[in-house]
């Protein structure tokens, strides 16, 4: 999606401007600009594709400036060209956004029909001419922001400058994320607090309908005119969270960070094999009075849901209900008495499953409806973690690669913990099952690191891969989603159409597509759905599939021929669907390094899709 990063320093802001867009690129985009304030004059360079073109480009034409936005875009009304690339300018205004706003073509009406002239197909361009002609009715470019913003209908992010504000720079976050980084005697802005940290650790979090001035030495925020406080967050995330370190890529040295993100995620929460006391304490009364749970969420955290759905009625007995954010916020559900609602989200911003949660929270309120409210993230300071009643993170640290691996693998982790907090408010949770899977989830770090040892079979398989169109993925119960979330991750970075299904319904429609040329990736732990699981590989077997098995190593299975088995360590069968996602991801790595593509960031794919 979209980044946003804008300085207003005493040095030249270019090369930190630059290492920001840079930091950003993760989110996935297809053009970069930025625009520059020095002696009155505005420069503005912008390109299609990667921000080292734009960086090769400005360093050519030595820009320079104090004050300065920049931009990645990720094409939404009209094509990834220059022109369609931010910053835009009007007269001597220039702005980038993050977002959409939904009602340009009626303002863009407006403004044609006053004299201004579009060079872009863009709905940001009306912001930079709206600024621009309110600024005939005032000399305060906060005041003309102020103006325009009420005008503006759907979510965004805006970082503004002028040629005769040459010592101010104003932002607006209204539905699209946007943070303060402080400086001394130097001040940034950046959708992402990642591309700040070169340059600060203290960060301001702008709310919804904020508006901020913003000069090297002060930091003024405004709510309908009015002056507010916003306090000032130190982070503790260091930049080099941020770098690859000795791996080729961002996802592979994620995958391998999972050992790890575990351990940390798992730690917050117990003590032994006991429940830290104070582990989500304040929801205790909240856990009592709930009887059922609704979780929403979007892409891979959804396919963590549907796990969380089998543990949450096996093991504690709630029911469980999870859906795609997108379709629940639309659908007008029923709003039930003492439902958890839970978002699950890596980054806590995803437009959909946000207006999930507002809407569900605006009806209940309407309707006199008591429910409560959980967030399962990644990021402690996101929209989602501050609007929910309680949230549990998952400390995986930033995730960079735009396949989520570690933070999937971590919000599994998350949920167990908070399936067995709930068990333990409503005693239904066995002392022995809680000694079972608290033990499974120390070990959990250990089978993982056992199962990433296999990585060199896992990569003389994705060979047999490379020349597919079309893949297979099958599990049964908590594998199910898996085998989902494997056709995801093979499909997002490899560009091999896959499909993920549910064994038992092999009969159903998917069995007509087995013949030589489908590879048909099977999970199959050591669980009461094993030889269901088996008849199902004879079913393919039978039509001339080629079977890949990840299989539990007590399982029976062999290689034979057209069947490739890669034995995975024993593991608690609870804890099955963490383990069994590693193999998948690194198949679907290695499969897209031997396939060429750009492995951290796919075509057309968002890290942080933060529009609809
Ligand atoms: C995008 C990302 C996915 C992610 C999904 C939901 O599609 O590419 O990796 O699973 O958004 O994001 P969230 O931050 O809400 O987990």
């Amino acid at each position: 999606m979209c980044g946003i990063v804008g300085g207003v320093a005493e040095r030249c802001v270019t090369e930190i401007l630059i290492e920001g867009l840079k930091r950003l690129e993760y989110r996935g985009y297809d053009s970069a600009g930025l625009a520059l304030l020095n002696k009155e004059q505005i420069l503005r360079e912008r390109r299609v594709g990667k921000v080292a073109n734009l960086a090769e480009a400005v360093s050519e034409q030595h820009l320079t400036g104090n004050i300065g936005i920049a931009h990645t875009r990720w094409a939404t009304h009209g094509k990834p060209t220059e022109n369609n690339a931010h910053p835009h300018v009007s007269g001597n205004v220039a702005v980038v956004h993050n977002g959409i706003i939904e009602n340009y073509q009626e303002l863009k009406d407006e403004l044609q029909a006053l004299g201004y002239i579009f060079t872009s197909q863009t709905d940001t361009e009306v912001v930079a001419h709206l600024v621009n002609d309110a600024l005939k009715q005032t000399d305060s470019l906060l005041e003309a922001v102020q103006k325009v913003t009420p005008r503006l209908k759907g979510a965004y992010a805006l970082g503004i400058i002028h040629t005769e504000h040459a010592d101010e720079l104003i932002t607006v976050r209204e539905g699209s994320p946007l943070v303060i980084g402080v400086g001394i005697g130097e001040n940034f802005i950046s959708s992402d607090q990642l591309a700040l940290l070169p340059v600060t650790n203290r960060f301001v979090y702008l709310e919804e309908g904020d508006i901020a001035r913003l000069t090297r030495t002060s930091i003024e925020v405004f709510v309908n005119g009015e002056r507010v406080d916003r306090p000032v967050k130190e982070l503790d995330a260091t930049v080099s969270n941020a770098s690859k370190g000795e791996y080729k890529h961002f996802m592979l040295k994620e995958i391998y960070e999972q050992p790890e993100a575990i351990q940390q995620t798992i730690s917050q929460a117990l003590n032994g094999n006991n429940l830290r006391e104070d582990f989500l304490q304040h929801a205790n009364a909240d856990f009592n009075k709930i009887q059922q749970v609704q979780i929403i969420a979007c892409g891979t955290s959804y396919h963590a849901g549907m796990i969380a759905k089998y543990w949450f009625e096996q093991l504690i007995g709630v029911p469980c209900q999870v859906e795609i954010a997108s379709e629940f916020r639309y659908r007008t559900p029923v709003i039930v008495e003492n439902t958890l609602y839970i978002c699950i989200s890596q980054s806590g911003e995803t437009a959909d499953t946000l207006a999930a949660l507002r809407e569900t929270q605006k009806r209940a309120k309407a309707n006199n409806i008591n429910i409560s409210t959980m967030t399962i993230c990644n990021v402690a300071t996101s929209s989602m973690v501050r609007e929910t009643d309680h949230h549990l993170l998952t400390l995986a640290g930033p995730e960079i690669g735009v396949a989520s691996t570690k933070a999937f693998t971590t919000q599994l982790a998350a949920l167990m913990l908070l399936i067995i907090k709930i068990g333990q408010v409503k005693q239904r949770l066995a002392a022995a099952q809680l000694t079972e899977i608290t033990e499974a989830l120390w070990h959990c770090p250990k089978v993982i690191l056992d199962t990433l040892q296999h990585n060199t079979a896992i990569l003389r398989l994705s060979a047999l891969f490379v020349e597919k169109n079309h893949c297979l993925f099958l599990g049964r119960g908590t594998h199910f989603p898996i085998a989902l979330e494997g056709a995801l991750k093979l499909k997002e970075i490899s560009y091999i159409h896959a499909e993920g299904y549910a064994a038992g319904e092999l009969k159903h429609g998917p069995l007509a597509l087995v013949d030589n040329e489908m590879p048909v990736v099977i999970l199959a732990p050591n669980d009461e759905m094993l030889d269901k699981l088996k008849s199902n590989m004879e079913e393919v077997q039978a039509r001339g599939g080629e079977l890949f098995v990840f299989a539990d190593e007590n399982s029976g299975i062999q290689e034979k021929d057209r069947q490739h088995v890669v034995h995975i360590p024993a593991v608690n069968e609870w804890l099955a669907p963490i383990v069994y996602s590693v193999p998948v991801q690194l198949l679907s790595y290695h499969v897209a390094v031997l396939r060429g593509t750009d492995v951290d960031q796919p075509r057309n794919l968002a890290k942080s899709v933060t529009v609809e």
